[in-house]
C-alpha cells in the first residue's frame, strides 16, 4: 500500500455529530450543532465541546456555564444538519426543526425532547485554542428514553441508532452492524502471550 502525504488535517474519522442547546441568563435558548466533541475523562465524567467564538450559541455558552449535548437519531440527521447550518441570530431552531424545549434536573440550558439521550453538562474550564475554544464540562446527569436501554441501564446504539460525521467529505454515516465488543482480542492476545512464555524456557 502506497501512502501519499494529504496535508495537515484532523482526519479522525468518522467524529459524532450531535447538538448542544444552551440558553442565556434571561431564558433565550439556542441549539449549534457539534462534531468536535466527545469524552474527555471517566472519572469525574467529563467531556468536551469545540466552538467558535463567532457562533451566536457562543456567549450563551460562556454566560451560563452549562449546555446539554442532545444525541439524535439516524432519523433526525436532517435536523442535525439544519441546526449546523442556520444560526440562532436569524432563526427559532426549536420552533423550526419541531423540537420541544424539556427541562434538565440540574442545568439552566433545555435538552431537546425528541432526542432519545440527553447529557446535562456543567462546564469546568475553556481553554482559547485557535479557531475554536473548548468547553471542558462535567456531566452531571444522563437523561435516556426507556425504550433505548437494555435491562443493565446501558443505552443501546441498535435502538438510538446515533450516525458519524466524516469531516473530510463533509458526511453523514449510518452505524450498520456490530463487528466486536472489548475484549474479544483477548484469546488471541493470550495464545501469543503464551508463546512468547514457552520461547522463554
Ligand atoms: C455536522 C456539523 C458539525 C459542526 N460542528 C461544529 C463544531 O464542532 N463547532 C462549531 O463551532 N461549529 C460546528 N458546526 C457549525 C455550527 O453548527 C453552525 O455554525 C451553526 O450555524 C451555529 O449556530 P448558532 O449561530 O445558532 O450558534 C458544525 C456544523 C455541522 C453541520
Amino acid at each position: 500500500m502506497a501512502k501519499k502525504n494529504i496535508g495537515a488535517h484532523p482526519a479522525v474519522s468518522p467524529i459524532p455529530a450531535f447538538m448542544v442547546s444552551c440558553a442565556d441568563k434571561e431564558g433565550n435558548s439556542d441549539i449549534i450543532t457539534i462534531s468536535y466533541g466527545g469524552i474527555v475523562s471517566a472519572n469525574p465524567p467529563m467531556v468536551y465541546i469545540s466552538v467558535r467564538d463567532t457562533r451566536y450559541s457562543y456567549p450563551m455558552l460562556k454566560e451560563v456555564n452549562d449546555f446539554v449535548i442532545n444525541i439524535p437519531s439516524e432519523d433526525q440527521a436532517k435536523e442535525t444538519d439544519y441546526c449546523g447550518i442556520t444560526t440562532g441570530r436569524k432563526v427559532d431552531k426549536w420552533k423550526l426543526c419541531n423540537f420541544t424545549e424539556e427541562k434538565g434536573e440540574f442545568v439552566k440550558s433545555p435538552m431537546i425532547k425528541e432526542c432519545p439521550v440527553n447529557m446535562e453538562c456543567v462546564t469546568r474550564h475553556v481553554i482559547h485554542l485557535g479557531s475554536h475554544d473548548i468547553f471542558l464540562a462535567e456531566v452531571v446527569a444522563t437523561h435516556a428514553d426507556e425504550s433505548v436501554l437494555n435491562d443493565k441501564d446501558k443505552v443501546m446504539i441498535d435502538k438510538v441508532k446515533p450516525f458519524a460525521f466524516c469531516y473530510n467529505i463533509q458526511e453523514y454515516w449510518s452505524l450498520k452492524e456490530l463487528i466486536g465488543h472489548y475484549g474479544w482480542s483477548k484469546p488471541e492476545l493470550d495464545k501469543d502471550l503464551e508463546k512468547l512464555s514457552t520461547k522463554g524456557e
